[in-house]
């Protein structure tokens, strides 16, 4: 990638010096910080198409490389050689564990996992039919009240807060896809694996016991890892903006939560499998589908393709393909969707509307087909992308917080509304 030098903006005729700011890698940044002050202009950038809002050390991503690392990792190594809760340690704290340091840190995640019997009530009090991420960012925000011992900006509180909520959101969660169904919420054990102990509490019977396929606990513990973080995307900038204002990390993380269940976000996991369904249902070929979506009737879109940043593979739902290649033929799981999905890729990839657009699947193209596999109805979809990039929440509220450059987030606005009226009243209108 070039490095630029410098950078002069004109304006009526006067230049001024932007300062630029380096990354180690990546693109380099103009400031404009001073714009306003020194010219009466503001910056417009809708989306933030093309704004860093901060500096971070946590991901980096190369859109068009299809590069993805967390702290420097690959994301293909991680997710070869790691576990979700190291993975969670590595963003949270900068490095890898050592084997005493992890085990401790899942020893005290496993210790919390239990709920206090007032977040059992509140959750009972939902309606029944309630979509399940409504339901979490309460939760999560609720927490706050029952464990105010973990909320403050202090090391000890945010490190307490970190477990709780990585242990706790788990075990919401699980009640979330047991309730759906008329369960009870399973009291978890100490002392067990992360996403064994999850599953069990999620897919137990009555008496508690589950053998947890191997098979499955390792592809889930992928779909985490691959769902850990992805820098300055719509939650995560949502958690950093609501943080901004020092509003505590059960907020902040809840703000995410909601802003993760948009169709756009992590909705998409949810809208593709829905899709998919759609397709079935209308009878309609994938070709005609496609050409509904190139045609933009009703709005027709192809969920779980395009992303702002990734212009070429997203490199997680290449990970995610060869989970499913494998599940899906071994444990006989929905192969007619399957089959279906890599045709529309397949379709979708050799079309001029989609090369020339740059879109390909991403991440939620084909994790819907694998938690449905797992056995998760399809509203937990979401909630399981929130568990697995609470990591990624919690390691940038913190870096939020501990960089001094941090100012409340507060843009700015190019006003197009009436500039003078006088108040009429209610009677003369
Ligand atoms: N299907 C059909 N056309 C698409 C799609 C799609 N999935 N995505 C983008 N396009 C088209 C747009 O219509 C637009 O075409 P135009 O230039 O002719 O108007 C062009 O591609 C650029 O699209 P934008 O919407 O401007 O791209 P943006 O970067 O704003 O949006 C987004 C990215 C929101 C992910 C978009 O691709 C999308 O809606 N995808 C479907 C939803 C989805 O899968 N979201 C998950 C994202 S990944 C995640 O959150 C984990």
């Amino acid at each position: 990638m070039t490095r630029v030098v410098d950078a002069r903006l004109t304006v009526d005729g006067t230049a001024r010096e932007l300062p630029i700011e380096r990354s180690t890698i990546g693109n380099d940044g103009m400031s404009v910080s001073t714009l306003l002050k020194d010219t009466g202009l503001v910056t417009v950038d809708p989306g933030f198409m093309n704004t860093a809002s901060c500096e971070s050390a946590i991901t980096y991503i190369d859109g068009d490389a299809g590069i993805l690392k967390y702290r420097g990792y690959p994301i293909e190594q991680l997710a070869e050689n790691s576990t979700f809760l190291e993975v969670a340690y590595l963003l949270i704290h900068g490095e890898l564990p050592t084997e005493d340091l992890l085990a401790a840190f899942n020893n005290r995640v496993s210790r919390h996992m239990h709920v206090h019997e007032g977040i059992k009530t509140f959750l009972g009090a939902f309606p029944r039919d309630a979509h399940p991420m409504a339901v979490l960012s309460g939760a999560i925000s609720a927490l706050s009240t029952f464990y105010p011992e973990s909320v403050g900006n202090s090391e000890e509180e945010l490190e307490l807060a970190t477990v709780l909520l990585l242990a706790k959101s788990a075990t919401v969660i699980s009640y979330l896809q047991r309730r759906a169904s008329g369960g009870e919420l399973i009291e978890p054990r100490r002392g067990g694996h992360y996403v064994d102990e999850f599953m069990r509490i999620c897919f137990s019977g009555a008496d508690g016991e589950l053998d947890v396929d191997p098979v499955m606990r390792k592809a889930l513990d992928l779909l985490l890892i691959l769902h850990a973080d992805h820098e300055q995307n719509c939650s995560t900038s949502t958690v950093r903006i609501v943080g901004s204002s020092q509003a505590n990390i059960y907020a902040s993380v809840a703000a995410g939560v909601g802003a993760l269940s948009g169709p756009l976000h992590g909705g998409a996991n949810e809208a593709a499998l829905r899709m998919f369904d759609q397709i079935k249902e209308s009878g309609d070929s994938v070709e005609t589908f496609v050409a509904k979506v190139k045609d933009r009737v009703e709005g027709a879109r192809l969920m779980g393709f395009g992303h702002r940043v990734y212009k070429s593979y997203d490199p997680r739902g290449a990970q995610v393909k060869k989970i499913a290649n494998q599940i899906l033929s071994d444990l006989g799981g929905n192969n007619e969707t399957f089959e279906m999905a890599q045709r529309l890729e397949e379709i979708a990839l050799s079309d001029e509307y989609f090369i020339e657009r740059k879109l390909y699947p991403n991440v939620d193209f084909y994790t819907g087909l694998l938690y449905s596999a797992m056995g998760f109805d399809t509203p937990m979809f979401t909630p399981l992308f929130a568990l697995g990039r609470m990591p990624g929440w919690i390691a940038h509220y913190r870096e939020m917080l501990a960089d001094p450059r941090t100012k409340i987030g507060r843009p700015r606005q190019i006003y197009t509304g009436e500039t003078d009226r006088a108040y009429t009243p209610i009677a003369e209108r």
